[in-house]
């Protein structure tokens, strides 16, 4: 195979990406839109008002404006890195085989969908392949896989994270359609393990704590190859972060990705807690975090904010320009 090559760039200096993350929170803060998520009892109780944009550059620098230090739970966005971690311990392949990469086309708790497809889950972003690539996880019991997941999610964050037991019970006690979910892929034979086990380690990820800061460096992480440019620790190898990174420009917006990708042009996952990360390769993470969602569970702040960044810092991974300086061998301008 020929070698891989990386779509690596920079960005502005730093005083100008400072003075465009506020531009992005301005711009976005005046939307009012959207509904904080209640079919998780706890999260209903927040204020709809926070709101925080970070972002993480692959050399360190970081940048916030807002409430990037409150801390939330990451929900969704947990499926991403859990993916990683997945990938990480088994490889391209089997992963692909057994989880999936393409779109369902439907809504993140789809039961039908399973259905429509003899069992297979799918995609690792949607909750049926979630909970199967939770599954996955090595480890001989629930209790290793739930230490695995919160020692990689930190070793991705670059802190130690904690659970938020309040969000855990509250989802724990109101999560019958995941145990649903979870039942029918045992009995499509997709999950070995005990599934009611699996979904309590899955709902567990879920309530992890996290800040806005901490999903832009969650990020940054994945557009760096894999190494957290914090704390300078490998976490995943740079083919897993190219896997995860396609699956999330696929899925990682459920049935809204094919927008996001036409207004945005970035990898990218959200949460029903209003958590998003999106991922520009070789240049920055960028974490958001607002509570009021668009009916298919993304932030719409946090969208907003996003493209804003993605226009204005030139991220978007589809956006070139033509070459007007002559090259060797190749045309005159
Ligand atoms: O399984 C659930 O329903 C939640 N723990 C996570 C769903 C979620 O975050 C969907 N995202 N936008």
């Amino acid at each position: 195979m020929v070698e891989q090559h990386t779509c690596t760039g920079v960005l502005p200096g730093w005083e100008q990406v400072d003075r465009l993350v506020a531009d992005a929170y301005e711009y976005a803060r005046g939307s009012a839109d959207g509904a904080v998520a209640d079919y998780i009892p706890a999260l209903a109780q927040v204020d709809p008002e926070l709101f925080g944009v970070a972002v993480a550059e692959v050399d360190g620098g970081l940048h916030g404006v807002g409430d990037v230090g409150v801390e939330f739970s990451i929900q969704s966005i947990s499926k991403a890195f859990v993916y990683a971690l997945v990938c990480q311990a088994l490889g391209h392949d089997a992963v692909a085989e057994r989880i999936g990469v393409n779109n369902t086309g439907l809504a993140f708790d789809s039961v039908i969908a399973i259905e429509l497809n003899d069992g297979h889950p799918m995609n690792p972003m949607v909750n049926a392949g979630a909970i199967a690539t939770t599954a996955l996880l090595p480890g001989g019991s629930a209790g290793e896989q739930w230490e695995a997941i919160r020692a990689g999610l930190s070793a991705f964050a670059g802190r130690p994270l904690e659970l938020d037991s309040a969000v855990y019970r509250s989802e724990a006690a109101t999560n019958q359609r995941n145990r649903a979910i979870a039942r029918l892929l045992e009995s499509y034979g997709r999950i070995e393990a005990d599934p009611l086990e699996v979904v309590d380690v899955y709902t567990r990820q879920c309530a992890l704590r996290v800040t806005a800061t901490d999903l832009a460096v969650m990020g940054s992480t994945l557009a760096d190859g894999g190494v957290n440019p914090i704390s300078g620790k490998r976490v995943v190898s740079a083919t897993v972060c190219r896997d995860t990174l396609a699956v999330l420009a696929a899925n990682g917006l459920y049935q809204r990705s094919g927008e996001w990708l036409f207004d945005i042009g970035l990898p990218g996952k959200s949460g029903v807690a209003g958590g998003i990360v999106a991922v520009s390769p070789g240049k920055a993470g960028i974490g958001t975090f607002s509570p009021r969602l668009d009916p298919a569970g993304n932030s719409v702040r946090g969208k907003l904010a996003t493209a804003h960044l993605s226009r204005a810092l030139g991220l978007n991974i589809f956006a070139s320009d033509a070459v007007t300086e002559p090259r060797s061998g190749g045309r005159a301008p």
